[in-house]
Formats: structure tokens, C-alpha cells, sequence
């Protein structure tokens, strides 16, 4: 049992540089959070002050209603994984996942029986006497999570544990990992810089930019309902486009007038989009709500662009297309079956208008 309650936390670095402003999160038990934003915006900042490696500034950060700012580290009972996580490369597998409960007198029968489950859990069994030169980066990085699971901590802490791996191997260890924490049930926080990781690992996310928190929800509230236009753009790849556009009015419909094209707008955006009509806001749309008039299963109403293809990406399974019209560029992406070229001139390009979003200029907030 361990829910983690922070409460307007902030951390200011010496010499004044605020790191991380007014973070609020509640993490209920058992569940698996990811933190998520850009190189910088604060992400181990928050990781570090639950571990009690860097001191709390400002506001309460509470284990099971305990508060622990002034915990000491140890007595913390919360465990964490590294980016660069350092195995000791003279001890065994065996020793490098015991160490820590040996450090504290554990009985040896039961940090037999620890590692041994840990071992089980991570397939690493017949590696335990093998010491870590002979193992492949994904067996070091599962020695480094045995190192952690083996202690049975409230909560686990993961910074970056999986971006020194090569892409493959991530995919892999992220599978592992959400397997392991369906078996251990263990609340966990996990921080990452990566989008996909941060869709594909938590129940729940935290979007951060620059200091601040900018949207906390499952995976999928986040994806399709995006707070503004930084998370917008920040989840999902390739990531949304964005198209300076006027909301204007004509025969009773409301339109997103982006001189290139004219593109209608559902009747149930108009209440919100009302107030901006004669105004310029941000369109965005995702590569995957744009289509080859070939293929759109919808209807064709005054939601087609003309466009050139520029560039071409094929990775196999889809396709993304790069768009160009007088003033704009955007993304598609597509199903591969549909034969495109670079230079291909006057493509209709169909854009799915009930999955648009609006933005204002301005605020760069979400107005539908
Ligand atoms: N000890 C420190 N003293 C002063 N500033 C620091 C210190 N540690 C971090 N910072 C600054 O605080 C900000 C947040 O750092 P943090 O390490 O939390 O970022 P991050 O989101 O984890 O980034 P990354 O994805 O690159 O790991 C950065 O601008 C960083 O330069
Ligand atoms: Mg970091």
C-alpha cells in the first residue's frame, strides 16, 4: 500500500533557478505514472525529491499520508532505477542483486529467497552466478531493476532507466517492465523524455514543460483531448500540425479559412468557436486524421486540401507524407498501400474535421 500525494512543491536550485513550480499530483496505490516532458522542464527534479536527494523548497510530499520531507533517504522505503545505472562488475549477478539487502543484515535465508523470486521474475536465473561484463544490455539494465525489487520498497522510482538501450531493446524492456509491475503491483513513477514510452507504460501521465505541469491524465485523455497546444504537439508522432487559420462565418456554418483551402467546421464546434469568429486561431489536426481522397470513407464536404508531396518516409507498416501548399506544410500519415511519389502535384488531401482542434493564438490554450 503507498499513495504518493505532492502538494504545491516546488524546488528552487542555489543560486535561485526554480526547477520545478507549484507540482500537484496525487498517485493512487498500484498505479504506474508516467512523467513525461522536453530535456529540462524538471522531470528528476520532482523524481529526486521523493527520494530525498534533493531537498523540498516549497510544499509537503506525502507517502501514505506520512509527510517526508524531512525523512532521511533511507527511511523512505521507495527504490529507484537510474539512466546510468552502474552494476559492480567484480560481484555476480547474484551479489549485485543481494547487496543492498545485505548492507542491511537481511537473514540470508530470506535474501536467498528475494533474489531467487526477483530472478524468476526477470528471467535471469541462469545468469545469477555470471558476473555482468558477460551480459547484454538488456540482461545489466533487468540485474539493475532486480537490485531494486529484491529491497520490496512502497514505491519504485525509474528515471530514464531505459534510454542508454538500443531501440530495440527498448522496445522489449518497456513489454518487461509493464509486465513486472502487473505482477508486483507496486506503485511506480516513472520519468522519461519519450512521448511513446510515456503512451505505451502509465495508467496515468504527467505532461511537464518548462517547471510546470501542464496535463495529468490516462494516456489516451491526454492524446485526444490535449489541454494546449504544447501537449498537442508534444504527444504523438509525427507530431500534430498546426496551421495559422481565420474562424470565419458563411451560409450558417462556421469555417477555418487558411487561404490555401477552406475547410468546414462541425456544427458542434461552433458554440465554443463562436467568440472567434473573424479571429485568427490554431488549427491542429493529427497525420492520422488526414486522408487520400481514395481511401476517406467519410464524406467529401468542403474538407479537402490541394497539396504537393515533398517528401516521402516508408517505414513498412505506414507511410508519412510531407505536404506542402502555398503556405502551409503538414503531415500525413497514410497507409502504405497508397502509391505516392515525391513532386506528385494537386493531391486532394482530405482532412477529418470531427477530429480537429482549435487553439487560441494567445494563450495557446484549447478552445475545442
Ligand atoms: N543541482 C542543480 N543546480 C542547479 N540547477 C540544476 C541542478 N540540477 C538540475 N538543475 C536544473 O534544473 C532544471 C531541471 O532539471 P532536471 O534534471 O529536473 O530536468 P529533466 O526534466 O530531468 O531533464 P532531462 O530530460 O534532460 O533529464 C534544468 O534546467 C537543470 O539545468
Ligand atoms: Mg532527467
Amino acid at each position: 500500500m503507498a499513495e504518493v500525494v505532492f502538494k504545491h512543491v516546488t524546488k528552487v536550485y542555489e543560486g535561485g533557478f526554480v526547477a520545478v513550480q507549484d507540482f500537484n499530483l496525487e498517485i493512487k496505490d498500484k498505479e504506474f505514472v508516467v512523467i513525461v516532458g522536453p530535456s529540462g522542464c524538471g522531470k528528476s527534479t520532482s523524481l529526486r525529491m521523493i527520494a530525498g536527494l534533493e531537498d523540498i523548497t516549497d510544499g509537503e510530499i506525502y507517502i501514505d499520508n506520512v509527510l517526508i520531507n524531512k525523512k532521511p533517504p533511507k527511511d523512505r522505503d521507495i527504490a529507484m532505477v537510474f539512466q546510468n545505472y552502474a552494476l559492480y562488475p567484480h560481484m555476480t549477478v547474484e551479489e549485485n542483486m543481494s547487496f543492498g539487502l545485505r548492507l542491511r543484515n537481511f537473514p540470508k535465508a530470506e535474501i536467498k529467497q528475494r533474489v531467487n523470486e526477483a530472478a524468476t521474475i526477470l528471467s535471469l536465473t541462469d545468469y545469477l552466478n555470471k558476473k555482468p561484463k558477460v551480459l547484454s544490455g538488456g540482461q545489466r539494465q533487468r540485474v539493475a531493476i532486480g537490485r531494486v525489487i529484491t529491497r520490496k520498497p512502497k514505491v519504485f522510482l525509474f528515471d530514464e532507466p531505459l534510454s542508454n538501450l538500443d531501440a530495440k531493446l527498448r522496445i522489449q524492456m518497456r513489454a518487461e517492465l509493464i509486465k513486472i509491475h502487473a505482477k508486483l503491483k507496486v506503485t511506480s513513477i516513472y520519468v522519461t523524455h519519450d512521448q511513446l514510452e510515456a503512451m505505451t507504460m502509465g495508467d496515468k501521465m504527467v505532461v511537464m514543460n518548462n517547471k510546470l505541469i501542464q496535463q495529468i491524465g490516462s494516456p489516451m485523455e491526454v492524446y485526444r483531448n490535449p489541454i494546449n497546444k504544447f501537449v498537442a504537439g508534444f504527444i504523438g508522432s509525427p507530431p500534430m500540425n498546426f496551421f495559422e487559420i481565420t474562424i470565419a462565418e458563411k451560409a450558417g456554418s462556421i469555417w477555418a479559412d487558411a487561404k490555401d483551402f477552406q475547410l468546414k467546421i462541425p456544427a458542434s464546434y461552433m458554440e465554443k468557436l463562436r467568440p472567434y469568429i473573424g479571429k485568427p486561431v490554431t488549427f491542429g489536426i493529427r497525420p492520422e486524421d488526414i486522408y487520400d481522397r481514395s481511401v476517406y470513407l467519410g464524406q467529401v464536404d468542403n474538407n479537402t486540401a490541394i497539396a504537393n508531396v515533398e517528401i516521402l518516409e516508408m517505414l513498412g507498416s505506414e507511410e508519412f507524407v510531407y505536404f506542402a501548399t502555398p503556405n502551409f506544410s503538414f503531415t500525413a500519415k497514410y497507409d502504405p498501400s497508397i502509391v505516392m511519389h515525391i513532386g506528385d502535384t494537386n493531391k486532394e488531401v482530405i482532412f477529418d474535421m470531427k477530429n480537429a482542434h482549435f487553439f487560441d493564438i494567445e494563450t495557446e490554450m484549447s478552445i475545442v
